[in-house]
């Protein structure tokens, strides 16, 4: 089945009613269709596979299906596939048995057994192991798994949702992903269109996400020309990325109307940065090429912090309310380039990256072009 599929005979004030409960918001065409397939998938025990770039609302749809299936009643389990150490991806998922390895001093339970009965949403499924994709297929085939350090196979009742944002028909051909196991998991496949293809469901979203603030937010105004520039961005972080404008304004902001000014202010924070391109790119360059680049990236910085100096002096001078920058977080990342370590440089790059893209470590992987398992690993090793 190749979902989203038309003529579901769904009436309007159904999917109303729906949308609401499960908090997805958006009237375009696009998630009509999105909305419309959950609605027939959800009641059943059919495995989803959920594909969609980067904060388009993947796990707002999973739950949404757990939420509206025979299993709301029982435990929904979301485990990030792509952040858990490799090594203890298996017994995390599986459990695991006393003494199968350094470590395992206590028999324990998988999410696969605490799930039973309910929903397990196996996020960024494109970044399993392939070691690992074995054991899901099976246990998508019959419930059938093993506990790591045991021979004894275990059933467990589990509805099976998965989500990535990579092309998994891709990574089939480049032989990360087994073929198998996608032909399992596409069953039902929902795709989530990015933001820049339903600039309709900007203004609900932007209503919505205002709608969540305090009481003293609540009566933000945004012009029409603010929100012509909010349909006009692309939106490469998709909804999140919105979440995070409107977020960022009602909380930085002191007065109540956004014009057009205030949200190019915004939207140019979130944009990648012009200098961005100096970043190191490590593939097919030279250290020496890389450590250029970094350099010239830290001066293109310190330009930034002395015109933002420049125009504070200027609003101070002119007694103008001061124009200060959208972001204000204390910038530990801005060390000087003399008497550090290579490992002080690195972690201090990974906190920046971490930082411009809101702590979402997806896209800060990919800006780095590592892998986000090694990204966790690093967070963990540098205590960021
Ligand atoms: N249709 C929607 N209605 C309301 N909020 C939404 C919608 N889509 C996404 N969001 C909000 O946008 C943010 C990102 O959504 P979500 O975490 O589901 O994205 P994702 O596709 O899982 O992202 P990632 O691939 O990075 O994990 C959340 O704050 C979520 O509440
Ligand atoms: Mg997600």
């Amino acid at each position: 089945m190749d979902f989203p599929s038309g003529d579901l005979n769904i009436s309007a004030g159904d999917r109303h009613t729906f949308q609401k409960r499960h908090g997805i918001v958006g009237r375009s065409t696009e998630i009509r269709e999105v909305v419309d397939t959950i609605m027939q998938v959800a009641p059943t025990d059919i495995t989803v596979l959920i594909t969609g770039e980067s904060g388009t609302g993947k796990e707002v749809i999973a739950r949404a299906i757990h939420a509206a299936s025979s299993r709301a009643n029982r435990k929904y389990i979301p485990v990030n596939c792509g952040a858990i150490p490799e090594g203890i991806l298996e017994s995390e998922l599986f459990g695991h048995e006393r003494g199968a390895f350094t470590g395992a001093v206590d028999t324990r339970k998988g999410y696969f057994e605490l799930a039973d009965g309910g929903t397990i949403f196996l996020d960024e499924i494109g970044d399993t192991p392939i070691s690992t994709q074995v054991k899901l297929l099976r246990v998508l085939e019959n419930g059938e798994f093993m506990r790591v350090g045991s021979s004894e196979p275990r059933r467990a009742n589990v509805r099976v949702i998965a989500a990535t944002n990579k092309n998994l028909q891709e990574e089939v051909r480049s032989k990360r992903f087994r073929q198998d196991l996608f032909f399992r998991l596409r069953s039902v496949n929902i795709r989530i269109p990015p933001l820049r293809d339903r600039r309709g469901d900007i203004p609900l979203l932007v209503e919505a996400f205002l709608a969540e603030m305090d009481d003293a937010r609540r009566d933000i105004m945004i012009t029409d020309d603010a929100m012509n520039a909010l349909m006009r961005h692309s939106w490469p972080g998709n909804v999140r990325e919105l979440r995070n404008v409107i977020e960022s304004i009602s909380v930085l902001e002191r007065g109540n109307v956004v014009d057009e000014q205030v949200i190019g202010k915004y939207l140019h924070a979130m944009e990648p940065h012009l200098d961005d391109r100096f970043l190191p790119v490590h593939l097919g360059k030279t250290s020496e090429q890389a450590e250029r680049e970094l350099i010239f990236h830290l001066l293109m910085e310190l330009k930034t912090g002395m015109d933002s100096l420049h125009r504070l002096v200027e609003d101070l001078r002119q007694q103008r309310p001061l124009s200060l920058p959208p972001r204000e977080e204390p910038d530990e990342s801005r060390i000087s380039l003399e008497n550090h370590t290579l490992q002080q440089m690195e972690a201090a790059l990974i906190a920046h990256t971490l930082r411009r893209f809101h702590g979402n470590r997806r896209l800060a992987a990919e800006a780095l072009d590592i892998s986000e398992r090694t990204l966790y690993r690093k967070i963990k090793d540098y205590g960021l």
